[in-house]
């Protein structure tokens, strides 16, 4: 697909991944609609971007329905309509179920997973009616494995990756392309100083986001839509993981003491539910 003239709608693109898929699509000769909630780093993003007059900004939270329909009604009322919806934005939480807040929770799967699904049915009637159309959404690695420490982000991403995968095929007769892109660990804000210390302390690479943007527009300009996992061996553990799932139990095992050392664990171990019995 030449995105060339085309009108990208971008949540998240005041992130580290976002930004960089911003400057390749803009490059390309895109316009954007830039989202996030921090109105400043849009601003600025805009200004740098090539052609920055051909672009938009919109502040709005996803994480609220208000927020997912004024953007909405921003959008529809663009002369020029939507031609790509970008998945982007997203958070992580790195912390053992055990330690979960329900309150990151719910907020997790609002974002990661809520957002991204209402945004594409709402969109869908408008990008059915283009020449040339496609929804990216944004995953991750731990959607393929599920990696202690990130079981809920990975539900969100794993569901995401579902999602796309079904409204690729829903979509395979029509002008609307799908592609669900799953980075692996990337050098962003998104990572604490306590995930960036267990990939240190395990070895595991982490991209710049500039990969993730290039990888991105590969995807689109040759056409290759699908499920995309960045990163080597990852792709092949993904693999494996798929048909041999007892066999990452136990590579995962051994790093579990590293893990679990990084992650937010609960600070003593007790059954709440329990004691809540005990005091009534
Ligand atoms: N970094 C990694 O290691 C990694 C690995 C695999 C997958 N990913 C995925 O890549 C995507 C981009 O992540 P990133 O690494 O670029 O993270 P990031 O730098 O933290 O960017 C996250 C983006 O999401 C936006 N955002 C956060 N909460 C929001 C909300 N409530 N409403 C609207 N926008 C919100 C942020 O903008 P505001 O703060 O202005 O709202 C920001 O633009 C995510 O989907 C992430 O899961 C990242």
């Amino acid at each position: 697909m030449n995105i060339k003239g085309k009108t990208v709608l971008l949540t998240g693109a005041n992130g580290g991944i976002g930004a960089c898929v911003a400057y390749e699509m803009a490059r390309a000769g895109a316009a954007l609609v830039l989202t996030g909630r921090d109105e400043n780093s849009l601003r600025q993003l805009r200004q740098s971007l090539h052609a920055a007059d051909r672009h938009h900004t919109f502040v709005c939270d996803l994480q609220q329905s208000s927020g997912v329909n004024s953007l909405l009604e921003f959008c529809s009322a663009l002369p020029a309509g939507i031609d790509l919806l970008v998945n982007n934005a997203g958070m992580s939480d790195f912390a053992f179920v055990s330690a979960a807040d329900p309150d990151v929770t719910r907020a997790l799967i609002e974002l990661n997973l809520t957002a991204p699904i209402t945004l594409t049915a709402a969109f869908l009637p408008h990008l059915l009616q283009r020449q040339e159309a496609a929804v990216i959404n944004v995953g991750s690695v731990f959607g393929s494995i599920g990696y202690p420490g990130f079981a809920i982000y990975g539900a969100s991403k794993s569901g995401l990756k579902t999602f796309s995968q079904a409204l690729r095929r829903e979509l395979a007769d029509s002008t609307v392309r799908v592609l669900y892109v799953a980075p692996r660990a990337t050098r962003t804000a998104m990572n604490s100083s306590r995930v960036i210390a267990m990939n240190q302390a395990l070895g595991n690479a982490m991209d710049p986001p500039e990969k993730v943007a290039k990888a991105i527009m590969q995807r689109i300009q040759t056409g290759h839509w699908g499920d995309i996992i960045i990163g080597w061996p990852e792709r092949l553990f993904a693999a494996i993981n798929s048909i041999l799932p007892r066999l990452t139990d136990a590579v995962l095992l051994r790093q579990l003491p590293r893990i679990r050392q990084h992650s937010r664990v609960p600070a003593v171990q007790s059954n709440t539910l329990f004691d809540k019995r005990e005091a009534i």
